[in-house]
């Protein structure tokens, strides 16, 4: 399979609280792109409904779990970070957009080496959002904190009819580092993760590792465009051996192919 490559650095954000972009890139989709892009809504806090050859745009935002909920006495709501009501900003909020092209498989890299910021080592979650009146946002998946980092994931997008319905993070237990050796631990049972001092650096700090501990995150669409189209690229996901497309994106840095081309 051949490769096309996309880049897209992260857009400034309208209508967004202004968190701290993060400098973030999309990474290679492997079909070329054939129709044109109709979607015109640049940024995550807005309403739109989307086909096959479009554009889409989302956030990622990174802070500590706490910070993504609203507590009112005993109740506690997770809030889409397009909600005014998050103080994300006063909690080190930073923020990641991304563009994919719809129902193309994408890898997400976020470069986390040059984060000074307690986003990942207070314990650091992030949370996929777009939408305001049918606003969808993701649980909060760790990404890590001053002992361990999370560095790959996988993020389903769920449309109907067009419209964004839901995000989640698709994990397969710790199948990926049972057993093998590049120095990657279980977390919870659910999370493969690299101890921040095999990382080269982290949040600004040098460490003594070998292990770029970037994040990468894998996108994949589900669903049915605004033309019910179905959006198959989850399903090719699935079919897939988990990381097998990782081989795909030649162009990312040896140093963070390597973690997935030790794995099978
Ligand atoms: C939560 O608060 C409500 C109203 O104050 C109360 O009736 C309920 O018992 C509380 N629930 C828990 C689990 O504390
Ligand atoms: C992340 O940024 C650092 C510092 O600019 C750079 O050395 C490193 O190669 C980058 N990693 C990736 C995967 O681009
Ligand atoms: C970091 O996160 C891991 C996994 O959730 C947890 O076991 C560990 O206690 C945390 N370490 C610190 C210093 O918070």
């Amino acid at each position: 399979m051949a490769t096309a490559t996309t880049s897209a650095a992260a857009n400034g954000a309208p209508g967004v609280p202004l968190f701290l972009l993060l400098l973030a890139f999309l990474i290679a989709s492997p079909e070329p792109v054939a129709a044109g892009d109709t979607n015109n809504l640049y940024e995550p806090c807005g309403d739109t409904a989307v086909q096959r050859s479009d554009g889409f745009t989302f956030g990622i935002a990174f802070a500590s779990k706490d910070a993504f909920f609203l507590t009112n006495g005993n109740q506690s709501v997770q809030l889409s970070p397009c909600d005014r009501r998050l103080s994300l900003l006063n909690n080190g909020a930073q923020l990641a957009m991304f563009r994919p092209k719809v129902d193309e498989i994408s890898l997400l890299t976020v470069n986390t080496t040059t984060l000074s910021n307690p986003a990942i080592t207070n314990g650091g979650f992030m949370v996929a959002f777009a939408g305001r009146k049918y606003a969808a946002r993701s649980p909060p998946a760790f990404v890590g904190n001053n002992s361990f980092v999370v560095t790959s994931f996988t993020l389903v997008l769920e449309f109907q009819k067009g419209r964004l319905q839901n995000l989640y993070w698709k994990r397969d237990g710790c199948s990926k580092c049972k057993g093998n050796t590049n120095g990657q631990v279980c977390l919870n049972g659910q999370d493969c993760a690299f101890s921040t001092n095999s990382c080269k650096s982290q949040n600004g700090q040098i460490q003594n590792g070998q292990v770029d501990c970037s994040l990468g995150i894998q996108l994949a669409f589900s669903g049915t465009d605004k033309h019910y189209t179905a959006l198959n690229s989850w399903y090719e996901v699935s079919h897939l051996r988990q990381y097998s497309l990782f081989g795909l994106y030649s162009n990312l840095r040896n140093s963070l192919t390597d973690q997935y081309n030790n794995l099978f």
